[in-house]
């Protein structure tokens, strides 16, 4: 008995070493350990696990890559709560009067927050009790497809949460590919003899959408979070508390989002991201402008296809001064 409490707490120390280590490597850029190191971390438990296969969970950095699961159609699955799309704006004009639009009722300036739109696919993943259950595509907003096997070949979608403090959480987000690992990815087609993919969007969709989950976890996947679906036992006031949250407990979080004090500063942002684009490791098509306050949110409303407190802007020129 004893020896096999010692397995298992055994088996569970390295799991927590692993994620650890893959949140620092994946998530923020900043590891801490050689991949030598991590190497027999993960050879270690490897070793545990083979010899212990009770002990085998499915949210274990060992179980990224399903071994048989190959299967012939994607399962249909109806969402939670619906997933949204955003309505366009397509100048500083759009943005000013979506501004004017939306404070009619309000009083004073409103907090907004800024995110680059990367040009991925849209996926919601669900956790339960900190693990890893399920995920899906957007499909049409109502229904989407179940790519569980696929998302859980991407290194930094956490398997388990580093904390664990809701029953239920729904967390959506953009699965894109970097420039560079598209390019990698094309140039290693081609040498293939294989058609490259028009656009990184395209090699995101086509990788996900894999029946066989051993091509996606081939592919250098990303993730970054968005938005969330059903979620349990969290009370958050903000939409920037709610991205530090998802950092906190494990997931991606982009880097070149910023929370603005008044539309004005809203448009040097745009505009900042705009001009910088091509030095941005991936590809974006535009930015998302979100109210950051919830209550807020709340007041402001929907319409049946998209928030009212949050729009997306495509790439304008800068006409004013
Ligand atoms: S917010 C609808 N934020 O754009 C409210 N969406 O056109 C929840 N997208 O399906 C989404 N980057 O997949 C939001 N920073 C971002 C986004 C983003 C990309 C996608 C999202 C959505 C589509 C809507």
């Amino acid at each position: 008995m004893e020896q096999t409490n010692s397995i298992e707490k055994q088996i569970e120390d390295l799991r927590n070493q692993i994620r650890h280590h893959d949140y620092l490597y994946y998530c923020l850029d900043n590891p801490e350990i050689s991949d030598f190191e991590y190497d027999k971390l993960f050879k270690q438990l490897q070793k545990l696990e083979n010899e212990n296969p009770l002990f085998i969970t499915p949210d274990s950095p060992t179980q990224r890559v399903s071994g048989s699961v190959v299967s012939s159609t994607f399962k249909q699955v109806k969402h939670n709560t619906p997933m949204l799309s955003l309505d366009n704006s397509y100048s500083v004009e759009d943005v000013f009067a979506w501004n004017e639009r939306i404070k009619k009722n309000l009083d004073g300036d409103i907090e907004f927050i800024v995110e680059p739109k990367i040009d991925g696919l849209s996926a919601s993943l669900t956790y339960i009790n900190g693990s890893f259950v399920s995920g899906a595509t957007r499909g049409d907003g109502e229904y989407g497809e179940d790519i569980t096997e696929n998302l859980k070949t991407i290194k930094n979608i956490p398997l388990k949460l580093l904390k664990n403090e809701s029953i239920l959480c729904e967390i959506r987000g953009e699965v894109y590919i970097n420039k560079k690992d598209f390019q990698q990815l094309n140039d290693s087609l081609l040498d293939g003899g294989v058609t490259k993919f028009a656009n990184p969007r395209n090699a995101a969709a086509g990788s996900l959408r894999q029946k066989n989950p051993k091509i996606t976890a081939e592919r250098k996947l990303s993730f970054y979070v968005h938005s969330f679906g059903q979620v349990q036992g969290i009370e958050l006031n903000k939409h920037s508390e709610f991205l530090d949250f998802c950092s906190k407990i494990g997931f991606p979080i982009q880097k070149d989002i910023k929370v603005c004090k008044n539309i004005k500063e809203v448009i040097d942002f745009l505009m900042y991201l705009q001009e910088n684009r091509d030095n941005l490791p991936y590809e974006i098509d535009g930015a998302v402008v979100k109210v950051n306050d919830y209550n807020l949110q709340k007041i402001i409303g929907y319409t049946n296809k998209s928030p009212k407190w949050a729009i997306r802007s495509y790439n304008f020129k800068c006409n004013f001064a």
